[in-house]
């Protein structure tokens, strides 16, 4: 995806310029050279640059200029940069100016190509995050926006429906749309709670609620609702302090994951089991599904991995689970074999003190 990436070489040697557009060229990339700051920029400008490689000293404008009049023109270049008198007060300039990292002259190639290909990766996914913000604000946006129309569809109908003289059939199609209303009240504020970034708000939850609100909404997924799913029973009160609709939002990822392994296993059961451990609450999700490779198992929590097609998934659920399991100072961990189901563990930590403080139920 990132061979046909441009690449500005800024260097004032002209054999460091010359080596880096023939090896990095003979590596299907796009290089432009510059001889100095000044005319990087020149160049910046005019073209489409994904990545810069600057040397520190050059004269007119050095390296460390140079990387924040490009950040300055386009803030998701990713800029490398290379000395010949590298210190460590220099690399960690450079970092805090936006450099992707810093490189010691004479070049190690390979490693070189290994960080370029890396810092346009990192841009990649800046990118690609910043528009799913994008796509979260405008939803949150929308969201906010419907409640006042909702609010007075619902106050009006319910108006209606205390009229005297009204058929019975009338009367039930003004409860209906109450209702109706009612469930795009849900929604909306579900979405608000979604497209919140804010850090989660931790009080007394019950688990097991959250854990039946995440199975009422894996319902509306076409492949959860063909899964046998065997939950615990809901025995003593299960409470942590947490946050409910993050929870929720772990459980549902989780059961979604598993309904979409096990879309073509022959039995398609997802098992969950409760554990209380000393201090520690354990959720198991076990399936019965295809299993993850010992290649993918190592990239599963990276954010954007994904093995769905494009617009199935974005493949950022794991790494929002993971998010938010560390937010309540628990852990979530994968064992998986191919062929031989996978399960995925939640660790919550909880304490003794809550035990009898009254709880929350969603
Ligand atoms: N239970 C599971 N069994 C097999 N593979 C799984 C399971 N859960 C996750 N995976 C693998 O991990 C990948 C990443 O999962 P993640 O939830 O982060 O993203 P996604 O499901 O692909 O997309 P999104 O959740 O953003 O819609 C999945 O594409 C899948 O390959
Ligand atoms: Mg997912």
């Amino acid at each position: 995806m990132n061979s046909r990436a441009r690449i500005l070489v800024v260097d004032d040697e002209r054999g460091i310029r010359d080596l880096l557009c023939c090896e990095l060229g003979d590596r299907g990339f796009e290089v432009v050279s510059a001889e100095d700051g000044e005319q990087a920029l020149r160049k910046a400008a005019e073209g489409n640059f994904q990545l810069a490689i600057s040397d520190v000293r050059m004269p007119k404008r050095d390296g460390l200029e140079t990387l924040k009049a490009l950040k300055e023109a386009d803030p998701h270049i990713e800029v490398i940069l290379a000395t010949g008198h590298g210190t460590m007060e220099a690399a960690i300039t450079a970092m805090r100016k936006g450099a992707y990292d810093f490189v010691l002259k004479p070049f190690d190639i390979e490693e070189l190509s290994l960080l370029v290909e890396k810092a346009l990766e990192r841009r990649e996914l800046l990118i690609h995050s910043e528009r799913l913000n994008a796509v979260g604000m405008i939803a949150a946006g929308v969201a906010h926006e419907l409640n006042n129309p909702l609010t007075g569809i619902m106050g009006l109908a319910q108006f209606l429906g205390a009229e005297p003289g009204l058929s019975p059939q009338s009367k039930d199609d003004l409860a209906a749309i109450v209702e109706q209303g009612k469930r795009c009240t849900r929604i909306v504020s579900d979405l608000l709670l979604f497209a919140r970034r804010s850090p989660p708000k931790l009080e007394v939850i019950d688990v097991d609620a959250a854990l039946d609100a995440a199975l009422r909404f894996a319902r509306y997924d076409g492949e959860a609702a063909r899964v046998t799913v065997v939950r615990p029973a809901s025995k003593a009160a299960s409470r942590i302090l947490g946050d409910a609709v993050g929870l929720q939002q772990v459980f549902l990822n989780l059961i979604v994951n598993a309904a979409h392994a096990m879309a073509s296993s022959p039995v398609r059961r997802l098992e969950i089991e409760r554990i209380e451990a000393e201090r520690r609450m354990l959720l198991r999700f076990k399936d019965t599904g295809e299993g993850i490779s010992e290649e993918n198992l190592q990239r599963l929590f990276t954010p954007f991995f994904t093995t769905k097609p494009s617009g199935k998934g974005t493949g950022l659920g794991l790494s929002i689970c993971r998010r938010i399991v560390g937010q309540h100072g628990g852990e979530i961990r994968v064992e998986s074999r191919p062929g031989s189901g996978t399960t995925f563990t939640v660790e919550l930590p909880c304490t003794d003190t809550i035990a009898e403080a009254p709880c929350r139920l969603q």
